[in-house]
């Protein structure tokens, strides 16, 4: 029976865009994030033309871990984390990202941020591109719809893996790249690609353009990144929400099949380095004629990635409605699964479904695996003994854990480490509100911006603590 390591990487995860705030500190340049207004539950977040007074911009603040993250380093290091997954926001490095020389102030700046975290032992685990590329490649490049936006972030890559390839050795690429396979949704195009869909042109179309591109500079960056330090461990990052058939009708069982291809062709490219044959031929039907070279194509084989690094907080469930070119539709095609209960955001609680995608992962790709989100959204609330009790959350991250235990020791996962989503309360990616809180540590800090950024250990603190301690044997 396979076992957790002792190396293995106990942590947590969370992105610059959503905690550091100075938003214009230090040369910083406008994100895509940084235009994005508050939303809720039943309204999405604006995405305003460019920063326009009288705005709440929530990313504009975060929690201030710009200014504090010295206190909240130390914080995960009484937690025991040996791991800390962050991005590096892009727009410090390169304000408008078509720079040629780096802005050296924001190169500091994740010096000694990391420089903190190995004072403790805790390894940065980095994402290169998280939801927050320059706001500049949108309005002068059309972001990534752009062939010309590969080698922006290819000059990004390498010179943050030059300067950091002594103090970082974990890296992904593209955040939850997949996301927009739900071309429907301008939030997941704007912040996966900066994508701004034009009237009368096909989404679909465009994603796909701007979705090649983005792994060939995947692709790129990884080759580029394993000169520089052949110690690196490049993967990818898969948002991973399995989708079920809702029976066990054939036609139910295709479609889900189909859906799975959809949401995850784009782990295929980067764990294979080739294009499905399924969807090379959808291509085809859709007479979509996109621009991919002989040479994108060595790039993509010559490039694939060391890991899955991918997060989990749902599953979804889907049925045929009797078309015959199976086209899966994320916006019209998911259907409630009665089995699961969902939270109050809508998202579908299902921790068995976490061992069912680490061994599907396992079964397709044969590479080790990285849970570098998973987490449960929720209202928290600073009781009258000045604590927060949140249960929920701990029922919710024990669960998964038994799970992610079973797909390693019964089933035989390679799994480097796990890293919770929202180690700290910070501003949600996908209704901008501070409510949904994903934390360990409350930050009091409020939807309408009120609040003075303290910090508190919520009972899921010192529970975790234990988990950390005992390799994830106590979990009570
Ligand atoms: C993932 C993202 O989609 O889920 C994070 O990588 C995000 O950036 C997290 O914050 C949780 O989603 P949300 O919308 O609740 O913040």
């Amino acid at each position: 029976m396979g076992q957790l390591g002792k190396d293995f990487l106990w942590g947590g995860a969370v992105a610059a865009h959503q905690l550091e705030g100075a938003w214009q500190v230090d040369g910083k340049g406008i994100s895509v994030a940084d235009v994005m207004t508050a939303g809720d539950v039943n309204h999405q977040r604006g995405i305003t033309d460019g920063v326009q007074p009288g705005n709440n911009y929530p990313n504009h603040e975060g929690i201030d871990f710009y200014h504090r993250y010295p206190e909240d380093i130390k914080l995960f290091a009484e937690m025991g984390f040996k791991s800390f997954r962050t991005s590096i926001a892009w727009t410090r490095i390169f304000p408008n990202g078509d720079e040629t020389q780096p802005n050296e102030a924001g190169l500091k700046f994740y010096d000694d941020l990391f420089e903190e975290c190995l004072k403790y032992d805790i390894q940065p685990v980095i994402t290169l591109s998280h939801f927050e590329m320059p706001y500049h490649l949108v309005t002068e490049y059309g972001g990534w719809r752009n062939r010309k936006v590969i080698d922006f972030f290819l000059n990004f890559a390498e010179t943050v893996f030059k300067r950091y390839r002594n103090k970082v050795k974990y890296w992904m690429t593209f955040n939850e790249i997949n996301n927009q396979a739900n071309y429907h949704s301008q939030f997941a195009l704007f912040t996966n690609s900066g994508l701004q869909i034009q009237p009368g042109e096909d989404a679909e179309k465009v994603m796909y353009q701007a979705a090649h591109y983005e792994l060939v500079a995947s692709a790129k960056a990884v080759q580029i990144g394993k000169q520089i330090n052949p110690d690196f461990k490049i993967g990818c990052m898969i948002a991973m929400c399995p989708i079920y058939p809702l029976t066990a009708k054939p036609e139910d069982v295709l479609k889900a099949e189909r859906a799975m291809q959809t949401r995850y062709w784009f782990a295929d490219v980067h764990c294979h380095g080739r294009y499905p044959e399924w969807l090379l031929q959808y291509q085809k039907n859709q007479h979509y004629d996109l621009d991919i070279t002989a040479d994108d194509l060595k790039e993509l084989a010559a490039g694939t990635v060391d890991y899955i690094g991918f997060s989990y907080y749902m599953s979804f469930a889907t049925k045929d409605n009797g078309e015959t070119t199976l086209h899966y539709d994320e916006e019209h095609d998911l259907v409630p699964n009665p089995y699961v209960k969902a939270s109050e955001w809508g998202w579908q609680v299902d921790s068995v479904g976490l061992r069912y995608v680490m061994n599907w992962f396992n079964d397709h790709y044969h590479l080790p695996e990285f849970i570098v989100e998973n987490g449960f959204g929720a209202v928290d609330h600073v009781e009258a003994d000045g604590q927060v009790h949140d249960s929920n959350r701990i029922n919710y991250l024990r669960d998964h854990i038994i799970q992610m235990k079973k797909a390693v020791e019964i089933d035989g996962v390679d799994l480097i480490g796990y890293t919770p989503w929202g180690c700290i309360d910070l501003v949600s990616a996908g209704t901008g509100q501070m409510s949904k809180r994903y934390g360990f540590i409350y930050v009091d800090k409020q939807d309408d911006g009120t609040g003075n950024l303290a910090r508190i250990k919520k009972d899921s603190f010192y529970w975790y603590q234990k988990v950390i301690a005992t390799n994830g044997d106590v979990l009570e």
